[in-house]
């Protein structure tokens, strides 16, 4: 059977996760939040006692595999531990970074991904949702914005949980994070050929998720 899924693949802090979680529920369709089995595998990876880096690729990527990760309601789980906001600081989503840089722990999370595309249908959210893990997708979006405008938004999120930050700081992470996601030899963040390009800097979640809408029941 042809399960849709419709692919919303951008930079960090774009918007694409409450874009695309909110398209989800408007369609009745299941969703992916790729990032989120990265931040898990990192902490996980971290609370074992493994470096991120090249020398502990084997094991991470055994780890990624074996994780019982699961993903209830919003909350993300492993095991019994709730990890929901563990995996949201700045630290982890880095960590997240590094650790999507190793192909070996990007092969051990196919599957996971690929069980996630069920009737009625899946929006998928991610870095390489419509390059590499549904390539044949029904329509592949690729979601962004400037830099500043990120970083802005970024800074509002934190500091509506009391966190305080630096514009300035925020943007050169995310500066950072782009230039290793985007430059990485394995599954680099690109817009897949065939994507539609969505910049929303001066856009609302809205008009972004109306926009995603109209395009996918254009295609139906
Ligand atoms: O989207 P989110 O910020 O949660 O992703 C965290 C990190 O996981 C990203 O910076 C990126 O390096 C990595 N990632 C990835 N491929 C995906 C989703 C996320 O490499 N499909």
């Amino acid at each position: 059977a042809n399960i849709p899924v419709l692919c919303i693949d951008g930079p960090t802090a774009s918007g694409k996760g409450t874009v695309a979680a909110a398209v989800a529920a408007r369609l009745g369709y299941h969703f992916l939040d790729s990032g989120a089995m990265y931040r898990v595998t990192a902490l996980a990876a971290t609370r074992a006692g493994l470096a991120i880096a090249p020398e502990q690729e084997a094991a991470i990527a055994a780890l990624a595999r074996t994780l019982p990760v699961r993903f209830l309601d919003g909350r993300v789980l492993i095991g019994e531990d709730d990890v929901t906001d563990a995996i949201r600081t700045e630290e982890a989503g880095m960590n997240a970074s590094r650790v999507s840089a190793l192909p070996a722990v990007r092969d051990a999370l196919v599957a996971l991904q690929h069980g996630f595309r069920r009737l009625p249908g899946l929006v998928a959210d991610g870095r390489d949702m419509g390059t590499v893990i549904f390539p044949g997708a029904d329509l592949k979006v690729y979601l962004t914005a400037s830099a500043q405008t990120r970083a802005e938004r970024r800074h509002q999120q934190l500091l509506a949980k009391g966190i305080p930050a630096k514009i300035a700081d925020l943007r050169a992470d995310l500066e950072a994070r782009d230039l290793r996601d985007s430059s990485r030899p394995v599954a680099p963040l690109k817009p897949a050929q065939d994507a539609l390009v969505l910049d929303n800097s001066t856009a609302t979640i809205e008009q972004s998720v109306a926009q995603v809408v109209s395009w996918w029941q254009g295609k139906r």
